[in-house]
């Protein structure tokens, strides 16, 4: 027998133990044998005592241990619902073939095609509960929940997470994840025009992404259209410029001309042609604020284009303000302020139209405010040629004779009114030309006003 150490030391009577067991496992049993059967403590069941409290000492201290192992070994993400990822990861999820859940939520989205039809589409995406994926081998824990007290003061919808668990070793999937459905998400709006318009105080996608609408499309007279685009990317070039002198980096546009010209549809237009989204603000609408106006100038969707239609509304406004008493809608000032108080360090592109530019204060020209202002008038013969042959490509002869006999009319018609003579004679150019003179009835939209 050894006596390597203390253990061993102690005499064992019980032979019916394994003396010659060595192991470290056969002297603790021994051990305990031995106290067992000399200690009376024991005999009288303090033993059970001990013995119980030993036991739940390790069971809480494996529930410590397995806890702690969870910690080091399990990892989690938290997206939550007002996260932009929020909703790319649930499409992404809902497309994801390898995925075990049971819940499930609708939600539908309408596809407006150039034929004008409109289709539904309901996407399933993952529902409230737990699912389950396999990703890259790796499973994950998907659980989404939907909080029963907190709302989201701004849209007024139930904050919800949605809380994503793997293995520590894994993590770096959640990243890989995000991306796709980063992707995925951009590759639905990719040539689209996303246009926001304001909801509350908020800017909401207004409808579906709009196909772009091709540069080539919008028609104006010669050169406005080139001028307007080089000097747009020449400001979004020149951040550096701005910053070290110190100037807000912002630029305004104002287009004003009759109605039916082309400027909302340039604006569009160009938006494309620059990859930017729209943010669209209507001040004749009677519930645009000032404080509202001025919340959403500094928090714009990034890379789009400020688009304020019919700017001297604001300007109306003052003078019924001072007449009628106050009224709820944007001021000349509100406007004012709007624009010299946008502090976004990113590049602010405004653009404004109005059909009355008389109404429009001089403070409103100031550099800063209103820094290019282009007249967008009623169609030139020059425009009126071009866009006969956008309808009626290569019928260059009749394009010829065409202008020539509106010259002759001496009318002067705004190229919607073009538009529509075109739309009428949909592929039939010798009609189009017949039925000029329609244009003369057509001719004065707004005489009413
Ligand atoms: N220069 C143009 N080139 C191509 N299409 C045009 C042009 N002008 C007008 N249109 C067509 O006419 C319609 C109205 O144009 P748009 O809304 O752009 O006019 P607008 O100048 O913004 O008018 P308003 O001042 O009333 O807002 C659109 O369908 C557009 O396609
Ligand atoms: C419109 O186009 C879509 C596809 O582009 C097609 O499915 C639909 O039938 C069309 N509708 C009409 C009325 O032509
Ligand atoms: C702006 O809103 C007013 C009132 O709702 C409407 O009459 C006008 O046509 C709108 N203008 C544009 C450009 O949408
Ligand atoms: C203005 O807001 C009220 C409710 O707040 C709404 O009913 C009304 O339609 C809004 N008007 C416009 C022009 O948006
Ligand atoms: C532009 O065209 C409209 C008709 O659409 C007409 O009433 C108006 O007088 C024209 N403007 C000019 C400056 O000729
Ligand atoms: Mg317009």
């Amino acid at each position: 027998m050894s006596d390597k150490n203390a253990v061993s030391t102690v005499e064992i009577p019980n032979t019916n133990l394994n003396v010659a067991d060595d192991t470290f496992k056969g002297k603790i049993k021994g051990i305990i044998n031995e106290a067992m059967s000399n200690n009376p403590y024991f005999a009288a069941g303090g033993g059970l005592m001990i013995l119980g409290t030993g036991l739940a000492v390790a069971r809480s201290g494996i529930v410590k241990l397995s806890r702690v192992l969870y910690r080091q070994m399990i990892v989690d993400l938290e997206i939550q619902s007002k996260d932009k990822a929020y909703s790319w990861f649930l499409t992404w999820m809902a497309k994801h073939p390898q995925r075990v859940s049971r819940h499930l939520s609708v939600r539908t989205s309408f596809i407006q095609h150039d034929n004008g039809s409109i289709s539904t589409r309901f996407n399933l995406v993952p529902g409230p509960g737990n699912h389950w994926i396999k990703y890259k081998g790796a499973y994950l824990h998907i659980k989404r929940e939907r909080s029963a007290k907190m709302i989201d003061l701004q849209n007024g919808s139930p904050y919800e997470t949605v809380t994503l668990t793997t293995l520590y070793r894994d993590r770096h999937l959640f990243h890989e994840m995000l991306d796709e459905a980063k992707e995925l998400a951009l590759k639905t709006t990719e040539g689209k025009t996303v246009i926001y318009t304001s909801f509350g105080p908020e800017w909401r996608k207004f409808g579906q992404p709009k196909a772009k609408r091709a540069y080539a499309s919008v028609i104006l007279d010669r050169g406005i259209k080139e001028n307007i685009l080089k000097d747009v990317q020449q400001f979004m070039q020149n951040g550096k410029w701005y910053s070290d002198r110190g100037i807000p980096y912002r630029r305004g546009y104002l287009l004003y001309g009759p109605p039916g010209s082309g400027k909302t549809s340039f604006i569009q237009a160009l938006a494309g042609e620059l990859d930017y989204n729209i943010c669209m603000l209507n001040l004749s609408e009677g519930n645009l604020t000032d404080d509202r106006l001025n919340h959403l100038m500094n928090n714009m969707p990034e890379r789009s284009i400020l688009l304020l239609e019919d700017i001297d509304a604001a300007f109306n406004q003052r003078a019924q303000t001072q007449d009628q008493g106050y009224h709820s809608s944007v001021t000349f000032s509100g406007l004012l302020n709007a624009l010299d108080g946008i502090t976004s360090s990113e590049e602010t592109i405004t653009f404004m139209t109005t059909n009355h530019p008389e109404r429009l204060d001089p403070a409103i020209m100031r550099p800063g405010r209103i820094d290019y202002k282009q007249f967008v008038g009623n169609a030139s013969l020059y425009q009126a040629q071009q866009m006969f042959l956008k309808f009626y490509p290569e019928k260059v002869e009749l394009a010829e004779l065409f202008v020539k006999e509106l010259a002759d009319l001496k009318l002067s018609v705004s190229t919607a009114q073009l538009q529509g003579l075109f739309v009428m004679n949909k592929d039939d150019a010798p009609a189009a030309l017949a039925n000029i003179g329609t244009l003369k009835l057509t001719n004065g939209i707004d005489s009413h006003i």
